[in-house]
């Protein structure tokens, strides 16, 4: 492997993602569901800088919970870093330095897309050169959310939702998200979901489960029409994740009152995104929110990948 290195440092800024349907399938032996998703990588971003170092560290800034990251191999950026060393067989090290303002442990992606990024800026610090495919299965290796972390738009996932094909989507959405001081784990509310089945007698333990997403979700991503899309957002998770925090409910039904066409628990939660007709109106389902004393932030989608900013 040759390193055509390159600079002191890399600015990699890599999106938070919204799942507009998410269906959830069997488990299967290693833990993971089988799922049939469609994400859309929306305008709340992580920044990654990554400068040349000997050995690996990581700081993090931003976000009230960033104490809650952990800055050892537990940190998926760190984690990608070590990972793409060891593919590359490049010794040396880096220091990632994280600006979160995805939520932490908030249903939207935020730690997969530090991965991302992580992946993306020492791709470029250390000259590695790897392909968009080989990025994409070291992503994949480190969590179902990360290779669309890198991919960006819309996509629909499958598999462990790291199975990704690109869906059209015209126009832009707008979305107001509604963040919780308290984050949700992801592993949680999937055991939640596995309990929840159990108790109705479904078969939660049968990977064979088919999933599909539906034709309507397409259409409307297809044809821009926010109207059509509120109708079919869904999250198979979102019982689960309203089990564990029943006030997610009422903040629907706010964000309902406020103005918006629908609105749906973000992959495991409990961020809640809102569906809104147009940029005005997500504006003031924003204000309406904001004021009442929720942490309400008005972003759109579909917005591009992990990507080189500076
Ligand atoms: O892939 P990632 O590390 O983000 O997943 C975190 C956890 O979420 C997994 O350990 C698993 O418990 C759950 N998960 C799942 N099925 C998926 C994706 C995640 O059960 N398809």
């Amino acid at each position: 492997m040759s390193f055509a290195a390159s600079n002191e440092s890399v600015h990699v800024r890599a999106p938070g993602k919204i799942n507009v349907y998410l269906g959830v399938g069997g488990r299967h032996d290693d833990g993971y569901h089988a799922l049939a998703t469609v994400f859309q990588a929306v305008s709340l971003y992580e920044d990654v800088v990554a400068r040349q170092a000997d050995d690996f560290s990581v700081t993090v800034r931003g976000a009230a919970e960033a104490d809650a990251v952990p800055l050892d191999d537990r940190n998926l950026a760190m984690r990608a870093a070590k990972l793409l060393a060891t593919a590359a067989e490049y010794d040396g090290g880096v220091a990632l330095e994280i600006r979160k303002s995805v939520p932490v442990a908030g249903g939207m992606g935020g730690g997969s897309a530090d991965a991302a990024a992580a992946l993306v800026a020492c791709d470029a610090l250390w000259g590695t050169g790897f392909s968009p495919a080989r990025l994409h299965d070291l992503a994949a290796r480190l969590g179902a959310d990360v290779p669309f972390a890198l991919h960006g738009g819309t996509a629909v996932g499958t598999g462990r939702g790291d199975q990704l094909n690109p869906a059209l989507a015209r126009g832009r959405f707008d979305w107001v998200l509604v963040t919780s001081d308290e984050g949700l784990s992801t592993p949680v509310v999937y055991a939640e979901l596995d309990r929840l089945r159990d108790e109705e007698g479904a078969l939660a333990d049968d990977p064979a489960l088919s999933l599909d997403v539906p034709i309507p979700v397409l259409q409307a991503l297809r044809s821009g029409d926010a109207t059509q899309l509120a109708a079919s957002l869904h999250n198979d998770l979102e019982s689960a994740a309203l089990s564990r925090r029943p006030d997610l409910q009422e903040t629907l039904r706010h964000g309902i009152r406020a103005g918006a066409l629908a609105g749906v628990v973000s992959g495991s939660g409990p961020t809640v995104a809102l569906l809104c007709a147009d940029p005005d109106v997500a504006e003031a389902v924003r204000s309406t929110l904001s004021e009442a004393g929720r942490e309400a932030l008005h972003v759109h989608g579909p917005v591009p990948g992990a990507r080189i900013v500076g």
